[in-house]
């Protein structure tokens, strides 16, 4: 590899692979913002890793042909809904479960003949969030939940990410929480915005009396609305919604790959 990727590339290619579209941009890292229109794609079905790659390799195609793209020495980020521990995913709630045990940086790295870093989809929310949105100069613990298919979150604390966290399957009444508080499962289940709005305040005093952190962040598709919803809480933490709206898992996930060794 050149010596150009170990200095920060100022744009990063991020992908945000979810269970519908997949997305991709170049991200300017010094505004944490975009650079040109996303590209979309349908996520394709079923999501097996070979088609998830063919995606990912056209939304590449597409942005290499612009003059602003960085070059194939700088490294992809890509978010991904799923435990990923080095590069590998661990789980596969709202996806193919053919990805279990799929070394994703390996695949994707392989198939794009360039470096990419792959991290599950909520922390690479959160990492934007902390460093150009709603969470910045936020001491302590800031939790970002994720309000979309799943229930996805990131556990930042002083700025730093713990990675996987995992709080949407926290079981809450005997049920797997995601099943009951996501965006989906409001769609799914017919929900008012106060019937839903009940089942996030239960969810959310519960993840609050577990980690009493200095903020929530709330992210998803949903977040557009939350103006339906956030005043219902009542909560002794701070919540607000995410500020980088659809663009936070690109962000992140550039963030991430930015600072990939
Ligand atoms: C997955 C998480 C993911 C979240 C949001 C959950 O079902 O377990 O890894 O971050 O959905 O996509």
């Amino acid at each position: 590899m050149s010596k150009k990727s170990k200095s920060s590339p100022s744009h990063v290619i991020g992908i945000d692979i979810g269970g519908t579209g997949t997305k991709g941009g170049i991200v300017d890292l010094a505004k944490g913002k975009l650079v040109g229109e996303r590209v979309r794609f349908d996520t394709p079905s079923p999501a097996t890793p070979e088609k998830v790659a063919d995606t990912v390799e056209q939304i590449i195609a597409e942005l290499s042909g612009r003059p602003e793209c960085p070059g194939p020495e700088v490294p992809v980020g890509a978010a991904f809904p799923a435990i990923i521990q080095h590069g590998v995913a661990r789980s596969a709630a709202n996806i193919d479960k053919s990805w279990i045990d799929t070394d994703v940086d390996a695949l994707f790295t392989e198939r794009l003949a360039r470096l990419v870093q792959v991290i599950n989809d909520a922390d690479a929310a959160g990492l934007a969030e902390a460093r150009y949105g709603a969470g910045q100069d936020v001491d302590g613990t800031v939790l970002v939940i994720t309000l979309g298919t799943g229930i996805g979150s990131a556990f930042i604390h002083d700025g730093r990410l713990i990675p996987n966290a995992e709080l949407g399957h926290l079981e809450l009444d005997g049920h797997d929480a995601e099943t009951q508080a996501s965006a989906v499962a409001r769609e799914r289940l017919g929900l008012s915005w106060s019937e839903y709005s009940t089942r996030l305040q239960r969810y959310l005093s519960h993840v609050e009396f577990l980690f009493s952190p200095e903020l929530f962040v709330v992210g998803g598709g949903i977040s557009k609305r939350s103006e339906e919803f956030l005043p219902a809480l009542t909560l002794r933490t701070r919540i607000v919604p995410a500020q980088l709206k659809n663009h936070a898992g690109i962000v992140g996930a550039a963030l991430q790959a930015s600072r990939s060794k």
